[in-house]
């Protein structure tokens, strides 16, 4: 349905003469007509359907974090706008931000804008992890685009499995291109060799653990990154792994490569974005920078978060090799079957 900003009639002005009255008489008569549904009240979007425009109170659109919940009262100028809110995740960066991302491809690709994600309740004392968020967002150059901001009426937030839904439009050419140019991509050295960027997932992340939603099994081994890395990246490449200090598995195997363990990761994420290779773990971690990174090769391991046009699947026979062995390193540690 198409919405008529109030802004454009206010800005009408009737300067006298007969002709400018009647003449403002018939576009209010098509502003009626054309709002004859009620387009002015703000439709619930939660748990339904949304695939045509919707119109929803625009809030203030303040990004700072601070004053989202003070910015619910809507929009002193009253303007209607086409678009949805998300809920904000509360877990960490990778997860939240690849969240906001789904939201932000969904208002795409309806037509819509992304308004924001909401953070619902800020008691949670995971709440200043949007703070962190909003750092990454703020250096990435996206902040205007992923921001945080709730509807005046939480019920105007969009259900999660409807943005989620179609994985095969998520990461869309005419989306990734859309949202890549407004990153605020780092300058690189025009000398530098070809660089490769690995992500090994560690931390929390051992044989034993799950995914989520998925039963598929997370770890990828050592002996993984080692093939992915013999068979993708030229014998020239400058390697550097970024993973975590806990790690199931020694690091030291890869001391012939650049290793960080405790990085930023606002640090880590500008060496992804501009890597000529990236080399993926089964984390949303490393899923941002990588849909970001304009003309990297991304080698990507299939689990549940389906992969970006372009980027490359490792063979079967290495992640075949790798989740045995994960297995195995799962009996000798007696910490659950494999599914
Ligand atoms: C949502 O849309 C799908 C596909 O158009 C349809 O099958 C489904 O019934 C709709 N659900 C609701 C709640 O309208
Ligand atoms: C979005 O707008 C474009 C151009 O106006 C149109 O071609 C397309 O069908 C619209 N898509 C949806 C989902 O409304
Ligand atoms: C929010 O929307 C729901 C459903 O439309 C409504 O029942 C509720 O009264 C609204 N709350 C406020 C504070 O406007
Ligand atoms: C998912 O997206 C693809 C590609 O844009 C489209 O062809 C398909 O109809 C969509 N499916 C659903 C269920 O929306
Ligand atoms: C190799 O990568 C590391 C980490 O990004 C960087 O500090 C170093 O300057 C790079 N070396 C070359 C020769 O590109
Ligand atoms: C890891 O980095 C954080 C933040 O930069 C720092 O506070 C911490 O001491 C570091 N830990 C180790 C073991 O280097
Ligand atoms: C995977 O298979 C290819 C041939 O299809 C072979 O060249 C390669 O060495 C194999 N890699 C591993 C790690 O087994």
């Amino acid at each position: 349905m198409p919405i008529i900003g109030t802004r454009s009639l206010r800005s009408l002005r009737v300067t006298g003469g007969i002709l400018m009255f009647f003449l403002l008489l018939t576009l209010l008569g098509q502003f009626y007509v054309k709002n004859a549904n009620p387009v002015l009240s703000v439709t619930s979007l939660s748990k339904r359907n949304s695939s045509s425009a919707l119109a929803l109170k625009a809030d203030s659109l303040g990004s700072d974090v601070k004053g989202v919940h003070q910015n619910m009262r809507g929009n002193s100028e009253g303007n209607q706008l086409k678009g949805i809110y998300s809920k904000a995740r509360t877990d960490r960066s990778g997860s939240a931000i690849l969240d906001m991302m789904y939201a932000h491809s969904y208002a795409f690709h309806n037509n819509m804008t992304y308004l924001g994600a909401c953070w619902t309740n800020p008691e949670d004392n995971r709440y200043q992890r949007v703070e962190t968020h909003q750092h990454l967002l703020i250096g990435l150059g996206l902040a205007e685009e992923l921001k945080f901001a709730c509807p005046a009426n939480f019920t105007d937030i969009l259900d999660s499995s409807i943005y989620t839904h179609n994985g095969s439009q998520r990461w869309s050419s005419k989306w990734l291109a859309y949202i890549r140019s407004r990153v605020n991509y780092p300058e690189r050295i025009a000398s530098a060799s070809h660089q490769t960027a690995v992500h090994i997932r560690r931390g929390d992340v051992d044989p034993c653990t799950r995914g989520g939603a998925s039963i598929k099994f997370r770890y990828l081994t050592n002996a993984y990154y080692q093939a992915v890395i013999d068979t993708f990246v030229p014998t020239n490449s400058n390697v550097t792994i970024y993973s975590q200090l806990k790690s199931y598995e020694s690091l030291g195997d890869f001391q012939k490569y650049n290793v960080f363990v405790n990085t930023s990761m606002a640090d880590t994420w500008r060496e992804m974005m501009t890597a000529d290779t990236i080399i993926l773990s089964r984390s949303s971690f490393s899923f941002v920078p990588a849909i970001l990174n304009k003309h990297g090769t991304v080698l990507y391991a299939p689990f549940w978060i389906p992969k970006a046009n372009g980027w490359k699947t490792v063979p079967e026979n290495i992640t075949k090799q790798s989740d045995f062995d994960s297995s195995r390193l799962r009996a000798a540690a007696g910490c659950g079957r494999s599914p």
